[in-house]
């Protein structure tokens, strides 16, 4: 444990949580190793590259800044509320298991796509309603615009390193965050749910396969290609903020070493443990990048 926050400091923070240290720290070295060339990168975007509260308000998801945003009527506002009510209880609801959430969650994706069609969003408008919203991707302890999600984007750019964003957001609204924000460069791939638009440009469904927070195992393996291409990376960081996230991983190919780093917003007490068990280092109620950007300098040999 010693040399583990040695290495990377930040892991001694208060809200950072590990069942294994020691094999935080194995897996660590072997992937120091095997050298960045190695390395691909993949997150979960809502909650997980943003925040989850600001000043002790609930941050945005893709669905939310469509659904805070003027493309959409006020009766819908209140129908996506709504399902948002009854259905993120349950999303994050320790004593159910995956299996019993699972076709809850499919009919809170498919009742809001329903609405969200129904409303004849505009895709020329999708810009302006990204740009009013309150989305907020994570900065660094300092604040700094150089200490968070930019640090986290334009260092993995530099390095050469493939970062996949795997979201069962909605993949026009996370592109146009990261491209307001100045990081999607062009080792980013997005994996996401995708508006279709007729052609004068308003929407009249959603593209391919639905994604949403536990399939994320069949979206992966429906994108053989990508970790095709990828097949000479074996070592994975993984990020997310849902047990369902770690699946995001499972179409790499021959996989050698993963360290999974879970962010724990919400219901910490009943989820702790399951979090605990199930990633590697856990960041409980916290809204920075600090622990994925040090294991990145870390891995990449860069201080
Ligand atoms: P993620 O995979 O990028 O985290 O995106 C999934 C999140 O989106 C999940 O936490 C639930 C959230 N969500 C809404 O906020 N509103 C909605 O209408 C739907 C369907 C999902
Ligand atoms: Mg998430």
């Amino acid at each position: 444990m010693h040399s583990l926050t040695a290495q990377i400091p930040e892991l001694s923070n208060s809200y950072v949580c590990m069942k294994d240290p020691q094999k935080v720290q194995e897996t660590l070295q072997a992937m120091v190793k095997a050298g960045s060339n190695t390395l691909q990168v993949i997150s979960d975007f809502d909650m997980t590259l943003t925040r989850f509260a600001y000043n002790g308000k609930r941050c945005p998801t893709c669905h939310n800044i469509l659904e805070n945003s003027k493309v959409i009527s006020d009766d819908c506002k209140i129908k996506l509320d709504e399902l948002l009510k009854t259905y993120y209880p349950i999303e994050i609801d320790a004593s159910r298991s995956i299996e019993e959430k699972l076709p809850l969650m499919v009919e809170w994706w498919t009742k809001a796509h329903e609405l969200l069609v129904a409303q004849r969003i505009r895709k020329d408008l999708l810009a302006t309603a990204v740009h009013e919203s309150e989305a907020k991707l994570r900065q660094g302890h300092l604040k700094l615009f150089l200490d968070g999600f930019k640090l986290f984007f334009d260092h993995l750019h530099k390095h050469c390193i493939p970062l996949l964003i795997f979201s069962a957001g909605i993949g026009d609204i996370l592109e146009e965050v990261i491209r307001q924000a100045g990081v999607f460069h062009s080792n980013v791939n997005v994996f996401s749910n995708y508006m279709d638009f007729d052609e004068s440009g308003m929407l009249k469904a959603f593209k391919g396969e639905l994604i949403h927070i536990y399939n994320k195992r069949e979206g992966a393996l429906l994108n053989t290609g990508h970790f095709q291409e990828l097949r000479t990376r074996p070592n994975v960081l993984l990020m997310g903020d849902s047990l369902g996230d770690l699946a995001m991983a499972d179409g790499v190919h021959d996989m050698e070493n993963i360290l999974r780093i879970g962010y724990l917003n919400d219901k910490v007490e009943e989820r702790k443990q399951s979090y605990l068990d199930s990633y590697d280092i856990v960041l409980i109620e916290n809204e920075t990048l600090d622990v994925p950007n040090a294991v990145v300098h870390y891995l990449t040999g860069s201080k």
